[in-house]
């Protein structure tokens, strides 16, 4: 058995390593972009999501960490830090471990989705949970990692963008040009700021003609970007996205205004919506964080944003294991039945 081949490998010319740099591997990339002929159709668009659950960790960081990672064993790091609302810290831990590195991870109390915080354990990460939130988190890593020799793999470590730049080109491979528009959940700013750098270095490079509009979706109780300030107390269902003081702002703000897209907001009660529907009609299971995108979509569709025929990509950046409870919560009971044929029967086919 292998692994499929290293991201790395698949865009090395357009990512910066060099024959020195050791690639640290786990099979990353490759998504499945699925097209929703239904919900499509509902607005007259060619609609597609990109799953990145499907990547080793099932999330879009995996993307950005084989190249935190491999550049951190490069220059001789012994150890790598982060903060995170959970995905960051799974794939920091995984890679980590398949590096031989030690990893820690800081994480706010209580906020973190149970199946991340598996992730973290179990690859041997060292969790620190702080009093506090994810901004209050990252300001303290990124402190300690300006007096000590420890490798910060936030996305404000530009191999990190660099990775996710990939993202956007499997996309424009896969469709063979590059989207009209593209839907995506903001956080802490940093995919939608390497999603815009992709398309733009696969524009320059002559592999595709032209440029989509960015349409980023944060939760409505942790909106900076939208209202125009801070956050201090964010707040929302889809924990991974519950930033109030997203580190890559500004460059989020500059590829919605270069692209001619927006920032809009999105409430729980849509994002959940959108969960929902994606997983019972279309088979697909993403964490409420990555339904931002879609439930973004499903609004600016109703509003009549989009033209007939456009093509639309919206990213679904982690899976739905990440986080069971939420699948679970408010559903309905299993049923119990004594074990016989009639009883099952009825059970299976009663309304
Ligand atoms: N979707 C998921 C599932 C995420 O985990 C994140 C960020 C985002 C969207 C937003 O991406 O931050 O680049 O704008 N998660 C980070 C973490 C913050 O710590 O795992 P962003």
């Amino acid at each position: 058995m292998s692994l499929p081949p290293a991201l790395i490998e698949k865009y090395r010319e357009l990512l910066p390593v060099s024959d020195s740099t050791p690639i640290v591997s786990l099979g990353e990339g490759g998504t499945p972009l699925v097209q929703l002929h239904r919900l499509g159709e509902r607005f007259g668009v060619r609609l597609y999501v990109k799953f990145e659950g499907m990547n080793p960790t099932g999330s879009f960081k995996d993307r950005g960490m084989t190249m935190a990672v491999s550049k951190a064993v490069e220059r001789g790091a012994q150890a790598v830090i982060c903060a995170s609302t959970g995905n960051t810290s799974a794939s920091a831990a995984a890679y980590a471990a398949r590096a031989g590195l030690r990893a820690a991870v800081v994480i706010p109390e209580g906020k973190i989705a149970s199946g991340k915080l598996a992730q973290a354990i179990v690859h041997g990460a060292r969790v620190i949970s702080i009093d506090g939130n994810f901004d209050q988190a990252l300001e303290v890593v990124r402190e300690l990692a300006t007096v000590t020799d420890i490798e910060l793999v936030n996305s404000v470590n530009p191999f990190r963008i660099a990775g996710q730049t990939t993202g956007a080109f499997e996309i424009c491979d896969d469709l063979g040009h590059a989207p009209d528009v593209l839907c995506i959940p903001v956080g802490n700013a940093g995919n939608i700021t390497a999603y815009w750098e992709g398309f733009r270095r696969y524009h320059e490079v002559g592999r595709a003609t032209s440029l989509p509009k960015m349409m980023g979706f944060q939760a409505a109780g942790a909106a900076p970007l939208v209202l125009g300030h801070t956050v201090t107390h964010p707040e929302t269902i889809a924990t991974a996205i519950r930033i109030g003081n997203p580190a890559s702002g500004p460059q989020a703000l500059a590829a919605v205004a270069e692209s001619a897209g927006a920032l809009a907001s999105v409430t729980d009660a849509q994002i959940l919506a959108a969960y929902r529907l994606i997983a019972a009609t279309e088979g697909i299971f993403c964490e409420p964080a990555s339904a931002a995108s879609l439930a973004g979509f499903v609004m600016r569709a109703e509003a009549g944003d989009f033209t007939e025929g456009q093509s639309i990509v919206c990213i679904l950046t982690g899976h739905g294991l990440k986080d069971p409870e939420v699948a679970v919560a408010d559903a309905p009971p299993v049923l119990r039945i004594p074990s016989h044929v009639t009883d099952l029967e009825r059970a299976v086919f009663r309304d």
